[in-house]
């Protein structure tokens, strides 16, 4: 028998067997069971998270007469002739290669003639945001007065390009990403299933390149035994990905909080070597410092950041260590300073610049710090430096003789420019850079 691949051998046959989207599995059912279903039906969501497999169950179920509880029966001749692709009652279209006013007409020509076996005609356009915009308006009459007979599901991972005529004539579900944790049990059920051994960090790895998405999950399982047999080692996965292992990331955020410049420029010796990509990395670590924000501002950190336990354990220590300001502080930079791996022929250089800069942040003042030298300046001066703009509080500060000359700006030149960063003290210069997102050294 050929080898079939995983993602088209596990396709789900029931609703009970599709993961992750209870909320739109259990509605059509109650809609099937109630006999309340709507003419047409959009389904949006990511690649792969299930919204042709509800699309065929659901038209399965719609002609099947033998079904119990909603689902498909499976082995009546219309499911098997659905599962197979060769039911005249049900279509799939593929939005991305009819695109086209003659396919929409056609399907209108098609759709007056009644099912064959009774129950529906079912159309299933799927990618349907690349109909054409004539196609759209053919295809919006028919959905203004569909026939009794007919269903439309479409099905696309771009909703917005689908005209909100046609969008307000749908029941639309919203498929979700599929938790790292659901994605992580269906592999283990496969891998039993199948004679596959991974360990638990193997499946951690898998399932976060997948990014909720169950096919791309399962291919990956595929591409990975093809390479190394039932028998599969984390390093051979991390090389067949070219996936950076997780305990790098957290070496390099645990040394820049720390600020071991020298720990930095190791970690990126030793992934240069292994050949890594540079801006993946620095992609991960900018990830890695999100996390790290959110694990300690966010009340149920576990519900966003869809990590596996021991990485959020570790996550949080970081973040406390570092806390919120040190952070935000390293996040701002990071993003601000992706450019210069952007457009650098030599990105190793690069990073290894950015990362330095950044372990060494704790060398500037902290947010706490400067608050307080503020505070304490106002204090001095008896004005609410912080509630002022700037230019008031570089006013205040002249009038308290920081320097007298300059309380009034000299006539055609630009306040900033006259009263002279340089003349304020340095904390509050500190402040006023931050507060323009300048993040500046102190030496
Ligand atoms: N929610 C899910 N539950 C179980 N298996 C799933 C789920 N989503 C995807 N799969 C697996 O991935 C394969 C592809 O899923 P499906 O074709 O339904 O995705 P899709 O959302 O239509 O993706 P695309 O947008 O790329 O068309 C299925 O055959 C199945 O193996
Ligand atoms: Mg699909
Ligand atoms: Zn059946």
């Amino acid at each position: 028998m050929p080898y079939e691949v995983l993602a088209r051998k596990w396709r789900p046959q029931l609703f009970e067997e599709v993961i992750g989207q209870e909320h739109i599995t259990q509605t059509l059912k109650n809609a099937l069971l109630s006999d309340r279903l709507a003419h047409a039906y959009l389904f949006s969501g990511a690649r792969g998270v299930g919204k042709t497999s509800v699309a065929r169950i659901l038209a399965k179920a719609l002609n099947c007469r033998n079904g119990q509880e909603a689902n498909p029966c499976n082995k009546c001749t219309s499911c098997i002739e659905i599962t197979n692709g060769s039911s005249v009652d049900v279509q799939e279209i593929d939005g991305a290669s009819n695109r086209g006013i003659d396919e929409i007409r056609n399907l209108r020509e098609n759709i007056r003639y009644l099912p064959s076996h009774g129950g529906y005609r079912i159309y299933i356009i799927d990618e349907v945001h690349m109909l054409t915009l004539p196609a759209f308006n053919a295809l919006l009459k028919t959905l203004e007065e569909p026939p009794e007979h007919v269903k439309f599901i479409f099905a696309t991972t771009e909703p917005h390009k689908v005209p909100v005529t046609i969008l307000s004539r749908c029941q639309r579900f919203d498929f979700r990403r599929i938790p790292i944790l659901k994605l992580q049990e269906q592999i283990k059920r496969i891998m039993e299933k199948e004679g596959i051994r991974v360990s638990d960090s193997g499946i951690s790895i898998i399932s976060r390149e997948a990014q909720g998405s169950l096919r791309d999950a399962e291919s990956i399982l595929d591409q990975v035994v093809s390479f190394t047999g039932p028998d599969v080692a984390d390093d051979q996965i991390r090389a067949v990905l070219g996936v950076i292992d997780r305990d790098i990331i957290f070496k390099t955020s645990r040394a820049i909080i720390d600020g071991d410049s020298r720990l930095c420029l190791e970690i990126i010796e030793e992934i240069y070597n292994y050949g890594y990509d540079i801006k993946a990395f620095y992609r991960e670590i900018v990830g890695q410092f999100r996390n790290l924000i959110v694990s300690l501002i966010s009340q149920d950190p576990s519900q966003i950041l869809d990590l596996p336990d021991n990485e959020l354990s570790e996550t949080k220590k970081q973040a406390s260590h570092a806390g919120v300001e040190r952070l935000l502080q390293s996040l701002n930079f990071l993003i601000n300073r992706e450019v210069d791996l952007r457009y650098t022929n030599n990105p190793r250089i690069a990073l290894e610049a950015i990362l330095l800069k950044l372990s060494r942040l704790i060398e500037y003042l902290s947010f706490d710090e400067l608050i307080k030298k503020i505070e304490d300046i106002e204090k001095r001066l008896n004005r609410p430096a912080l509630t002022q703009p700037n230019r008031n509080l570089e006013a205040a500060l002249s009038e308290k003789g920081y320097p007298a000359e300059e309380t009034q700006p000299k006539e055609g030149k630009d306040l900033k420019e006259d009263s002279g960063e340089a003349t304020l003290p340095e904390p509050v210069k500190h402040i006023v850079d931050i507060f323009e997102g300048k993040i500046v050294s102190r030496d």
